[in-house]
């Protein structure tokens, strides 16, 4: 993973190959790191919700008896380094969906030797399962999970990994997307209800309605679509979300890296670089599909990069693209009602030195109320961390950036820069505490921390939320809104855990006081609660166990008490793989577990290609999980 192999890259890591961030010698930026590495150093980490550091009022919704009564119900497990799952004892696992997994019964069974065939490729489990929701739909449960990218040599096994022909191309995009499946426990297990009328792929090419400010723009307008109102397809999705109302949301993140150019005479449109959309696209689509040529479609790329919402209810509605929370590398959306009914959406730019953002509803929600218009006409917000421990949600508007709604809706990063927001270390999931009025962003690394400025050219300092240069291990910030009211402009923040190697280093690369021999993991990606109100922490690191990395093992998944601050390991993936996306069964009494990308056999086994599944995880005694 950690080659120069660009078929096993990661996005991150294929980014920074296309497009080095720009050099910046800042004097007064490394003055301004080194002193807030002194304010690391005293106190900025407070990993308890009662820290004092937080104010009064932290403990609300929380016992007191939860703050010396350890709350989690499996026995730690230690770090593995081979090709399966391991869960606690007590404990059981077993694969639910894997890649190439019909849901409906017209299509064909996996290749070893040529993958999926076209007609089945938009007919089964998608590649890469990212984020996923359960929802309840007439007593049926359904999942709704994404599928982020594709693994070449894995899924066009025929050509070796490479994008060869239009089929090869229309393979690839029918492979990621969405899935929208039925699932049900058998005596064998969970498993998918093939044929289901709720099950749905929605993939790279699916019709979806774009609306709010950026809807009709002019720089959404194609040769195919006119009006600009109309895409055809969602790219990446990678984390998700899920609304009041009881719909989905799936975030595009690396959409750029689809898409390059046949003409390398045509000069890149504005903000091209700023979103890190190049000459050449990861997958050679250029090659095959004039969408995706931006010589001849400049404008295709501002058509992606928003949150999507799904109906799961029904399989003939039609996404819909919210640009009004704004076009970046979308990693996920935590949803949350204010105490005024308002809608608030925390959102991450998952790129080295992009920042944190929140929408907020103009309007209010009501259950059964009218909610079409509540993702569509807001606010849009971009978080400002300051070093002693406040912050404010700063919002984007015409008069703040010198941009007109639709170019803020369009070029979100660019507006964020202007009104001065926090550069952050890669904003993954964001989680909000289901018992406590918080909020919890994974920050999982930044090779570039206090090296070079991010892609608009904001110098990156080693100060606030993010203290440490070079930072390879990630952390997790946690804030308060002022008045426990999350449409509040401000908040107080800590960081709940700073991952890192206190058998390595004896410095701030050793991580903070909750982190120790047992639980040493990192790069914290995925990120959820609860209805108890336990945090599950999900990684996408290195998982070499070599050098600074030695003891973390594959990556994982582990559970933190907010209260406590205490981090323990319940779930180790097979080697190569990320843990990724977590959602429950409507009784709590099975976990629904992603493994993305493994590059052992997972799970059929010697000799058979890896496939990225879902796997069920409960306790053999089939009481609560979560
Ligand atoms: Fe798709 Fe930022 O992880
Ligand atoms: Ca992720
Ligand atoms: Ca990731």
């Amino acid at each position: 993973m950690k080659d120069n192999d660009t078929y096993n890259l990661s996005w991150d890591e294929w980014d920074e190959l296309q497009r080095p961030a720009p050099e910046t010698t800042d004097f007064d930026a490394v003055v301004e790191a080194a002193i807030s590495r002194r304010g690391f150093l005293t106190g900025v980490i407070a990993y308890g919700s009662g820290a004092a550091v937080m104010g009064a009022g932290l403990l609300s919704g929380t016992s007191a008896e939860a703050q010396t009564v350890s709350r989690f119900g499996f026995t730690p497990i230690s770090a593995q380094t081979d090709s399966t799952v391991h869960v606690p004892e007590g404990y059981t696992w077993q694969a639910v969906a894997k890649w190439g997994e019909p849901l409906f019964s017209d299509a064909n069974e996996l290749s070893q030797d040529t993958g999926i065939d076209l007609a089945s490729s938009d007919r089964v489990f998608g590649e890469n399962t990212d984020g996923m929701e359960m929802f309840v739909v007439g007593g049926r449960q359904v999942i709704a999970v994404n599928h982020e990218y594709v693994n070449t040599r894995v899924n066009l096994p025929h050509t070796g990994g490479e994008t060869t022909s239009a089929d090869d191309a229309l393979i690839l995009q029918n492979m990621q997307g969405v899935t929208v499946m039925e699932v049900a426990e058998g005596p064998d297990g969970w498993g998918i209800v093939v044929d289901s009328d709720l099950n749905r792929r929605i993939t790279q090419n699916t019709p979806m309605t774009i609306t709010g400010p950026a809807a009709g723009h002019d720089l959404l307008k194609t040769a195919a679509d006119p009006a600009g109102t109309t895409v055809l397809g969602t790219l990446n999705n990678c984390g998700a979300g899920k609304t009041p109302w009881g719909t989905y949301l799936t975030c595009e993140e690396n959409f750029n890296g689809y898409f390059g150019s046949t003409d390398a005479n045509v000069a890149a449109p504005e903000h091209y670089g700023r979103y890190g959309i190049g000459s050449e696209g990861r997958y050679g689509y250029e090659k095959f599909d004039a969408r995706f040529d931006t010589a001849q479609n400049p404008n295709e790329p501002h058509r992606f990069g928003y949150i999507v919402e799904i109906d799961p209810t029904d399989p003939t509605s039609t996404p819909i693209k919210h640009s009004a929370l704004g076009r970046f590398k979308h990693e996920n959306a935590a949803a949350v009602i204010a105490p005024d009914g308002r809608v608030v959406v925390y959102m991450g730019d998952d790129e080295r030195g992009e920042f944190m953002y929140k929408y907020i509803s103009n309007g209010i929600y009501t259950p059964g109320g009218p909610t079409s218009e509540l993702l569509d006409d807001g606010k849009l917000f971009v978080a400002v961390f300051n070093d002693d421990l406040t912050g404010v949600w700063v919002e984007l508007t015409p008069e703040a950036t010198g941009m007109s709604a639709a170019e803020i809706a369009i070029f979100t990063r660019v507006a964020a820069s202007r009104v001065g927001a926090t550069t952050m270390d890669r904003p993954e999931w964001v989680a909000v505490n289901p018992v406590a009025a918080e909020g919890y962003c994974a920050l999982t690394n930044n090779s570039r921390r206090g090296v070079r400025a991010n892609a608009g050219g904001d110098w990156t300092p080693a100060k606030g939320p993010n203290p440490r240069n070079e930072n390879n291990y990630g952390q997790i910030v946690r804030w308060r809104p002022a008045g426990d009211d999350h449409a509040a402009a401000d908040f107080t923040w800590d960081l709940y855990v700073m991952a890192g190697n206190p058998t390595v280093h004896d410095d701030a690369y050793a991580g903070s006081d909750n982190i120790n021999e047992g639980n040493l993991f990192n790069s914290p990606d995925g990120m959820m609660f609860d209805s108890t109100g336990l945090l599950w922490i999900q990684t996408d690191g290195d998982d070499s166990n070599a050098d600074g990395f030695a003891g973390m093992g594959n990556n994982q998944m582990l559970a933190g008490d907010p209260v406590t601050g205490q981090i323990e390991r319940f779930m180790t993936g097979p080697n190569g793989s990320e843990v990724t996306g977590l959602t429950w069964s409507a009784d709590k009494r099975t976990m629904f577990v992603g493994i993305q990308h493994p590059a052992a056999p997972f799970p059929d086994g010697e000799g058979m290609l890896p496939r990225s599944s879902i796997v069920a995880v409960k306790r053999a005694d089939n009481a609560l999980v979560g």
